[in-house]
């Protein structure tokens, strides 16, 4: 089966192109449209019900451009939303749950750092992956403001390097092998995290395994494109410098209300 409409995407600002940018580079012969919903973000401090609103707003206008599947690149919104989506929509998703499987099944200390929004390590979808693994401690820590200065396009500023020191020192100390980017915006800040860790400290985040995960339901589910290499589309409803800087100015940018 083959299939010419576009993959969308949705996350609440630019960080969900750090799995976009997977899904392009495995998948170049497909169309995408990404919306960036930055005047809304950050998606981490609203109630369930915010997030569930603003994920069907983004849903409703990738079906109206005929998207084929959406992947939610949002951590906070697919903890939250990605049931109320499956249940309301006939369409497959792809959601992005932070990675906590391959960290703890790989961890040699049995201790695990985990980076996330509030509202991300608040959700039962969160809680009830980290029940299943008993065995490995897991350090949470909420990212307070680094979604809003990565929004704000202050990702090298001092007070970013202030925040992250502040948030890993802790699981440092603790011992944790592996960290758990659990928010599409942190991969973003990997360059300033590495400078803070012990290099023994891996890193894991989620968008080579989402990519996958999308081919492979595209393959069973909504087909593949069988089209040439096609320009992604990208849509922002709020000021698109950052998201043109992050992008390297390389791509189509449209400035929308959604
Ligand atoms: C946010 O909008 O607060 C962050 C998005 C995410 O969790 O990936």
């Amino acid at each position: 089966m083959t299939n010419n409409n576009p993959i969308g995407v949705f996350d609440s600002g630019i960080g969900g192109t750090s799995i976009w940018s997977a899904i392009h580079e495995l998948l170049p012969n497909e169309k995408t449209i990404y919306l960036a919903d930055s005047k809304n973000a950050p998606y981490g401090q609203r109630t369930k019900e915010e997030i569930v609103a603003l994920s069907k707003k983004n849903v409703d206008f990738l079906i109206a451009s005929n998207c084929k599947l959406i992947v939610v690149a949002c951590n906070t919104a697919t903890t939250n939303a990605i049931r109320e989506l499956r249940e309301a929509y006939d369409i497959p998703f792809i959601g992005i749950e932070p990675a906590i499987k391959p960290a703890a099944n790989n961890s040699k200390t049995q201790v695990i750092g985990i980076l996330a929004t509030q509202g991300t390590l608040n959700s039962e979808l969160f809680n009830k992956t980290a029940e299943m693994f008993q065995n490995t401690t897991i350090i949470e820590q909420v990212g307070h403001g680094l979604v809003q200065l990565i929004e704000d396009g202050n990702l090298n500023s001092p007070e970013m390097t202030q925040l992250l020191e502040t948030y890993l020192r802790p699981m440092i100390d603790a011992n944790i092998d592996y960290l758990v980017l659990g928010c599409s915006h942190y991969p973003y800040l990997i360059p300033q995290i590495k400078k803070i860790l012990p290099e023994h400290i891996q890193i894991i985040d989620s968008g080579e395994a989402v990519a996958r995960q999308t081919q492979n339901v595209l393959r069973e589910k909504a087909g593949l494109s069988d089209g040439e290499k096609s320009e992604p589309v990208f849509y922002v409803n709020s000021d698109p410098s950052v998201l043109n800087d992050i992008l390297g100015n390389k791509y189509k940018v449209i400035e929308k209300d959604f």
